[in-house]
């Protein structure tokens, strides 16, 4: 009874706006109206992709409603393994599987009750992915934008638990990191590299991810010409697994920082077009930018990545829906897709605050 009431709270709690409401995946699923983890585009999957059955703020709203209605127990669970039918005594049974643990970002202060899952949290976000879109007027594309989950410093149980709930695409940092999880991650997750690339550590990558889809961060000839020649070596094991060029992406240094890689926005237009001139094996996919130091991005830094395509389809002959803007995190996702973004990163929100995320970010 006890987790009957607090779960009924909980919901109740979220229709009133007093939380953010956050319906389990499955449950926008049975609406019909968020169809989570179809491919949008070749090669990229995300949990927003898909969606086309949400069209309105209005229906987004509508699946949320019905999720959090539907938030009660059931009245009766059954077994799978013996099919014997009883009431249900825990979060488990009435979920169907194991709720993630969420003590680390209790810890750090961040509200999330116990019922508000990794899923849970991956509905909402991209919930909120197809409603940005669908306000966006700034898009070159009419399918949602790409949600890729950034899980840095997170246990594959998390992973795994957006994986359950549809989600495709994940975005890593650290080359060491990516490569020990993607074996243990089923093999059409859709991998994302979105960290800081040493030429030094491109072999490792490319070998140790024969399906990795995009590197966002290119942002020397130099690097380029690694994952070029790396992937060329790779080719016949990357085929194997159905992946093919290597998707890039030209990392702009929108806010001006000098601690910041990424290009500067001048030298975007020579990198993009010697990637896609000089480079068999990359496909050249877009730009990407971080934004300022303390994970949020200003509408300025929007403009001049959007500016910086425009000027990159001028001169490679390129039209805009062929070239992505990676740009939007936890903090600004939903203005970056206003703004034109096709690819968010969206991290915290989704697997829980990462302990050191600050200082990790000064360091790069
Ligand atoms: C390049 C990049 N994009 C996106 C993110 C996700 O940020 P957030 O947790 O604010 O969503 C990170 C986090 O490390 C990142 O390094």
């Amino acid at each position: 009874m006890r987790f009957r009431s607090r779960r009924y709270l909980a919901c109740s709690e979220a229709l009133e706006g007093t939380v953010p409401p956050v319906p389990p995946v499955n449950v926008l699923r049975a609406t019909g109206r968020v169809t989570l983890g179809t491919d949008q585009r070749a090669g990229a999957s995300g949990a927003a992709a898909g969606c086309a059955g949400a069209r309105s703020a209005r229906a987004v709203a509508a699946a949320r409603l019905t999720a959090c209605r539907s938030m009660l127990p059931p009245a009766r669970v059954t077994s799978e393994a013996s099919g014997e039918t009883r009431q249900p005594r825990s979060t488990r049974d009435c979920l169907g599987k194991k709720t993630h643990s969420c003590s680390g970002s209790r810890r750090l202060g961040q509200y999330r009750p116990a019922h508000m899952s990794t899923a849970a949290n991956l509905a909402d976000v991209a919930a909120r992915v197809v409603a940005a879109s669908t306000r966006s007027t700034a898009r070159a594309s009419t399918n949602p934008a790409r949600l890729v989950a950034v899980s840095k410093t997170k246990p594959v149980e998390q992973l795994r638990e957006c994986y359950d709930a549809g989600q495709r695409c994940f975005g890593e940092n650290y080359v060491q990191e990516i490569v020990e999880k993607a074996p243990q991650m089923p093999p059409d997750t859709v991998w994302h590299f979105i960290g800081h690339l040493q030429s030094n550590k491109v072999k490792a990558l490319v070998t140790g991810v024969p399906s990795l889809a995009v590197v966002e961060t290119v942002d020397t000839v130099k690097l380029a010409n690694k994952l070029n020649n790396a992937v060329g070596e790779f080719l016949e094991e990357r085929a194997r697994v159905g992946a093919g060029k290597l998707g890039v992406m030209v990392q702009v240094n929108t806010s001006g920082e000098e601690s910041k890689f990424g290009v500067e926005p001048k030298d975007c237009l020579p990198l993009a077009r010697h990637i896609h001139d000089e480079c068999s094996n990359l496909a050249f996919r877009g730009l990407m930018t971080i934004g300022m130091p303390d994970y949020t991005s200003r509408p300025e830094n929007f403009q001049t990545l959007a500016a910086c395509r425009d000027e990159v389809c001028a001169g490679l002959g390129l039209e805009t829906k062929d070239v992505e803007l990676s740009m939007g995190m936890s903090g600004d996702f939903e203005s970056a897709i206003e703004m034109g973004s096709d690819n968010v990163r969206v991290g915290s929100t989704i697997f829980g605050a990462r302990a050191n995320m600050y200082s990790e970010h000064l360091k790069k």
